[in-house]
């Protein structure tokens, strides 16, 4: 007779031990940005996915007391764009790790814009241009669909050229 396993019972995982796990897990860092009345504005996050090719939507999950959540929800746009090795420092400016806030984190590189107007850095990997087609409140977070209208960024990638990543709580160009 065959014996039934039985599933391992745990309690569910706590906060803390929830981002430890997480931290072990390597993710693409990108630049959310958009621009309204007040200027251009962006944050840095890694919560990012593609959801599906057809047509081109991407989602990403912002904080809900995020300052650029609340501007991207009144312009309707935003732009991914996602980051090469070298960009530590632009991660740390958009993550609020620089003391730096509103236009002057964009001061230190090139940005242009594409169909949306939403900020596109030049050296970007890869840049997903995106209107606002949804969004869904998730326990602390809003997770917010965007459907892509244009791509922009560096294009193809020369041999060599790297992405940056963020791990076990530090950045690394991968
Ligand atoms: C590596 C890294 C990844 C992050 N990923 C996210 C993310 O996916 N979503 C999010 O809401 N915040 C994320 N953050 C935190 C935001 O970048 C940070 O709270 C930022 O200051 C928000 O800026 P704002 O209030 O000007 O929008 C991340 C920070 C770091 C350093």
């Amino acid at each position: 007779m065959t014996e039934l396993v039985q599933p391992v019972r745990r309690a569910a995982p706590d906060a803390p031990l929830y981002r430890d796990a997480m931290a072990r897990v390597a993710s693409a860092v990108h630049i959310v940005t958009t621009v309204g009345p007040g200027g251009r504005i962006g944050l840095t996050a890694t919560a990012v996915a593609s959801v599906s090719d057809t047509p081109p939507t991407v989602l990403v999950s912002i904080a809900r007391p995020s300052r650029t959540l609340a501007v991207i929800e009144a312009s309707g746009v935003f732009c991914i764009n996602t980051l090469p090795g070298g960009c530590e420092d632009l991660a740390e400016i958009f993550a609020s790790r620089r003391g730096i806030d509103g236009e002057a984190r964009f001061a230190s590189r090139h940005w242009s814009s594409l169909a949306t107007g939403a900020p596109v850095l030049a050296e970007a990997v890869a840049a997903f241009d995106c209107r606002l087609v949804a969004a869904h409140d998730i326990a602390t977070h809003r997770v917010l669909i965007g459907e892509v209208v244009g791509l922009g960024g560096a294009g193809a990638q020369p041999a060599g050229a790297t992405s940056l990543i963020y791990r076990g709580r530090r950045f690394e160009a991968v």
